[in-house]
């Protein structure tokens, strides 16, 4: 069934160039994890150069006009999220906005903050940091990998106890690469007083309006991955009633400045990251469109993911495929075989040593000691880089396979 997939023809922006040969990716790499760190369009890595070159030729004529401007790129990235710029403040990354926002909390002793076993490692050690602080306790809800949306979110109304004042959760999750219902999570916590931090990191061009269906009393999302700006450009958007607690995690002079305009300035740093974002997502509407792009993803994911798996599907003990619900349109998980990628630490290793081994890019994830390989898509991946998967990457991880199966059987 698999192998009869037809494969998909190398996609064609608009200004008639292939698209592949729209990104300054190394050809000689193959590129399947657009979801760890991103791509950036050459076009936008030209427009912040060019930027970077303003910087250099009159830093007077830059710096002290730099707030102003990245004013304007938010009020320009705003609507790409469907929210007001008013409510929306540009931080380096997604793991600087959920620090921003745990330095604004103070909980009391044996309060607890709820995350989930699909939370992002660096994350979650912020709640626990932050749960150490007041002498408060973090627990990890369990949500099986197949979990539907009802299922999602009467596990958390089972998990609410009556020291429950934070959740931490993720609208698009990092090792199992699926959507959880966050909006209808901030629901039901809102009618217990609870508060939710929505990690949207992947969701930014994955979701139409991502910020507006995230829900959350804060959320937060990386424009550096799925919209392809340069990488050092997120979002950090509130209406909260407490969102002047919030400050940028350099104190600079927009100290005075009430959210969001008091972190538009943050001393002498290179802001072009926030200056090009703009750039990036019309970059994408412009040559492809952002709702094709979530469906010509979607197809080169499923293409990708049921090759991948009829390759590894003889030495894997389930269904090699896992058809997640609520899936992404750029993402898919494989199972990997037994005894592979058991812990983050192994999947990790595998990821560089496939690429110091085969040259090919890619990333693995552990869910309740099973390892996946997290297959990434976006607009430049080609039928040929599955096909590379296969021939460089399945031999070396079906033998490691085989050598830790036997290690195993060792007494
Ligand atoms: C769900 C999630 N949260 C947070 C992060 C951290 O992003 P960054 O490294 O840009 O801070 C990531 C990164 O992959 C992520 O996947």
């Amino acid at each position: 069934m698999y192998d009869s997939m037809p494969s998909v023809a190398p996609l064609t922006l608009a200004s008639g160039v292939r698209a592949r040969d729209a990104w300054p990716l190394d050809p000689e790499i193959i590129h399947l994890n657009h979801g760890s760190f991103g791509a950036v369009p050459t076009e936008v890595v030209q427009l912040q150069n060019a930027l970077r070159e303003q910087a250099d030729l009159s830093p007077v004529g830059w710096f002290p006009r730099i707030a102003e401007r990245v004013a304007q790129a938010r009020a320009e990235v705003a609507p790409f999220l469907g929210v007001d710029a008013d409510d929306a403040a540009f931080v380096p990354n997604a793991s600087a906005a959920a620090t921003v926002v745990y330095n604004s909390l103070h909980l009391e002793a044996g309060d607890e903050i709820l995350v989930t076993d699909h939370g992002y490692g660096a994350v979650t050690m912020g709640a626990a940091r932050l749960a150490r602080r007041f002498g408060a306790v973090v627990r990890a809800v369990h949500l099986p990998l197949l979990a539907e949306e009802d299922e999602v979110v009467e596990s958390f109304r089972a998990a609410f106890g009556s020291r429950t004042r934070l959740i931490v959760v993720d609208q698009v999750t990092s090792p199992t690469a699926r959507r959880l219902p966050t909006r209808r999570i901030t629901e039901l916590a809102r009618e217990r007083g609870i508060r939710v931090l929505v990690d949207g990191a992947h969701a930014p061009g994955l979701i139409a309006d991502a910020a507006l269906h995230g829900g959350g009393d804060w959320w937060f999302g990386n424009m550096h991955k799925w919209p392809c700006a340069p990488r050092g450009s997120a979002l950090l958007v509130t209406t909260d009633a407490d969102r002047q607690e919030l400050w940028p995690l350099i104190d600079s002079w927009g100290a005075p400045e009430p959210f969001p305009g008091r972190f538009d300035t943050q001393g002498t740093i290179d802001a072009t990251t926030y200056l090009s974002t703009p750039a990036a997502i019309a970059f994408i509407e412009r040559e492809y469109g952002w709702s094709r792009t979530r469906a010509a993803m979607s197809v080169l994911a499923d293409e990708g993911a049921a090759r991948i798996a009829a390759a590894m599907q003889p030495y894997v003990s389930e269904d090699a495929r896992v058809l997640l619900p609520m899936p992404v349109d750029s993402m898919r998980l494989i199972r990997l075989p037994d005894g592979l990628g058991k812990t983050r630490e192994e999947a990790d290793a595998l990821r560089m040593a496939l690429f110091d081994l085969a040259g090919v890019e890619t990333a693995f994830t552990s869910f309740e000691g099973h390892g996946y390989f997290r297959l990434s898509v976006h607009l430049y991946t080609e039928s040929s880089d599955f096909d590379a998967f296969i021939e460089r990457c399945v031999p070396e991880i079906l033998r490691r396979a085989s050598v830790t199966t036997a290690a195993s059987r060792t007494p």
